[in-house]
């Protein structure tokens, strides 16, 4: 039925072509299960934009749609779509914005190799008693652990504020710049690093 009705604009690999959507990445059909999002789409068309309504049945659609969903999304064929390069980048740009970012504060920090990174560490104050402090082994909402300096591990049951917990993370100023890296700084930089291994 696939290719019959769709493979000649989607591709017999449902990656699409010249103006035709690549199906697998396609957010209505990653969110589709079992073709309830596809059938509007065959069945109403998009006549303004190309796709053609086609007269397919329900169960005919739920089979194409399993069809689709049986192809890996991951990774991409290699026999097309391959790129002749990850390495997309300007490196000069991205060595402008490796100078700035490093000399800003809260940039990039020292040359630390990330094998010499401290470990998080983490002090804990309970509702009474003493402050402990120790490496950070695990937190969720409900629970902390920490090894202390002698080895030992120590968890404490958290309920909201209690107890105080703060967290010393030397990666955190990175993790706080992942949200504030683009796309074109991501590509740059990597650009410029590949320039300078
Ligand atoms: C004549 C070419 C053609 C045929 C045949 C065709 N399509 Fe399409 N299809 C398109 C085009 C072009 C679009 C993009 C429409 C748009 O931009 O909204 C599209 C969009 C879609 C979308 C929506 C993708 C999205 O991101 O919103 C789905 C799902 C889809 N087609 C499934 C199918 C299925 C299943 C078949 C076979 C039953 C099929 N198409 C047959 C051309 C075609």
């Amino acid at each position: 039925m696939y290719g019959v009705n769709c493979a000649f604009c989607h591709g017999s690999d449902a990656r699409g072509g010249e103006g035709r959507p690549n199906l697998l990445r396609a957010e209505l059909v990653l969110n589709d299960r079992n073709g309830e999002l596809i059938a509007p789409v065959v069945q109403n068309g998009r006549a303004d934009r190309g796709m053609p309504a086609m007269a397919v049945s329900m169960p005919r659609i739920v089979d194409i749609a399993a069809f689709v969903h049986s192809f890996r999304v991951g990774g991409y064929d290699v026999s097309r779509m391959r790129p002749p390069s990850i390495v997309v980048g300007d490196p000069k740009a991205g060595e402008a914005y490796f100078k700035t970012a490093r000399a800003g504060r809260g940039g990039f920090g020292g040359p630390a190799a990330a094998s010499n990174v401290p470990p998080a560490t983490v002090t804990v104050t309970p509702a009474s008693g003493p402050k402990v402090e120790g490496r950070l082994v695990r937190i969720d909402d409900f629970i902390v652990t920490l090894t202390l300096a002698d080895g030992m591990p120590r968890t404490f049951r958290r309920d909201g504020e209690t107890p105080k917990v703060a967290i010393h993370d030397p990666l955190q100023p990175h993790k706080d710049l992942l949200r504030r890296y683009s796309d074109t700084d991501i590509h740059n930089l990597t650009a410029y690093l590949v320039t300078v291994k």
